[in-house]
């Protein structure tokens, strides 16, 4: 049995598995919500293993242990996000999705793999471990209400420090991107409500226009980024959709705005948010008109610890892997919640992809899955010594 564990140490053994799964995973995508048979695949492929699952009455998604059992040392966690997107592939790769409308157009395949290889791996060698690490194979990432699920299932109780990754298309394979501080965007949505009053258009005085109104909220929005925060910060504000009036000689009733604020750091967005619901409010009412701002609140920002980000740097070398620092990205992860909660790092993982997450012929270098395996053991193994000391 332990030989038969220690084997998929063997690095060409580890690649052609983890692959395999990968491949699988990529082929029969599942939506946010709906990882049955991902959730289903998961966990055969940890219990073969003889990894325990610990069951926290979660629909989809796997937790599931190595090492000691809890209340014998540190608790480190790994997550792995697991959901797809409804994209229709286009990349004709022959392990293509074969569910049409859906893919795994962010790499989440590539994330539950690898870390499916981690769970291998420190299972090989779990009586060596100061600890016990807590596998998070989390659903919902997409629709960012996954982590928040986990956290209230309670299978965050106990952990100490929790890690996670994004492949990163635009980091080559062989480098992982570690930073602490600000990583990841607070993503929230809005829905901008204006309310006149309708009319003839050749007659406007008798209406309230919020055509023109949505026309002066649109522009007066775009100060906020450069009158409001800092040129030392960042935000965005996007206005990306426009709905109102229905044709060319009528002044409608009213008009309703769609789009996206993202933030790096709780000020900032308490900031911009405030200002965004001022502007909005205030700059209809000098016109005459009433609006309003309903919130989608997304995740918050992704802000790494640095003690942990200092480990989590250190663990690259042993497994060949170059440290650089990452420029930030503007999406939003749902890992964010988890950090609200404990100290965590998330990590770019270089994997020389060719389009952009979320792109119908999204890939990527699949020699990243046993790297990236290696390097999360490494990181595990690291954190639990750190935090027995
Ligand atoms: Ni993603």
């Amino acid at each position: 049995m332990a030989e038969q564990q220690s084997s998929v140490a063997d690095v060409q053994q580890l690649d052609f598995i983890l692959t395999e799964y990968r491949r699988h995973l990529h082929q029969y995508p599942e939506l946010s919500n709906e990882e049955f048979e991902t959730t289903a695949f998961i966990k055969s492929k940890l219990e073969e293993a003889g990894i325990r699952i610990v069951d926290y009455g979660l629909a989809t998604g796997v937790i599931a242990e190595v090492g000691a059992l809890p209340g014998n040392g540190p608790i480190v966690a790994i997550r792995a996000d697991i959901d797809a997107l409804p994209i229709t592939e286009e990349t004709g790769l022959p392990y293509a999705s074969r569910i049409p409308g859906k893919m795994h157009a962010c790499g989440h395949d590539f994330h539950t793999s690898a870390i499916i290889g981690t769970a291998l791996l420190l299972k090989s060698k779990e009586q060596e471990l100061n600890g016990t690490v807590r596998f998070i194979f989390q659903p919902a990432e997409e629709k960012a209400v996954g982590a928040q699920r986990v956290i209230d299932s309670g299978a965050l109780t106990g952990v100490q420090a929790i890690f996670g990754m994004h492949n990163k298309p635009d980091l080559p394979v062989g480098t992982v991107g570690v930073k602490e501080g600000p990583l990841m965007a607070a993503a929230d949505g809005f829905i901008i409500e204006v309310n006149g009053k309708g009319s003839h258009a050749a007659v406007p005085q008798a209406g309230l226009d919020p055509i023109v109104a949505s026309a002066h909220i649109v522009t007066a929005l775009q100060s906020i980024v450069s009158r409001n925060v800092s040129p030392l910060e960042s935000a965005v504000v996007s206005v990306t959709k426009i709905i109102g009036g229905t044709t060319w000689n009528v002044i409608p009733e009213k008009a309703v705005m769609e789009g996206t604020v993202r933030t790096f750091g709780d000020e900032v967005r308490e900031t911009v948010l405030a200002r965004f619901e001022q502007t909005v409010v205030g700059v209809a009412s000098a016109l005459g008109l009433r609006a309003s701002v309903k919130w989608i609140q997304g995740p918050p920002a992704v802000i790494n610890d640095k003690r942990l980000a200092d480990i989590a740097a250190a663990a690259a070398a042993p497994v060949g892997l170059k440290t650089i620092v990452p420029v930030p990205s503007s999406a939003g992860e749902d890992f964010a919640f988890y950090q609200k909660a404990i100290p965590g790092v998330f990590v770019f993982m270089g994997t020389s992809g060719s389009q952009e997450w979320h792109h119908p012929a999204f890939d990527l270098d699949e020699r990243a899955l046993p790297l990236s395996a290696r390097y999360f053991t490494e990181l595990a193994v690291a954190a639990l010594d750190e935090l027995a000391r």
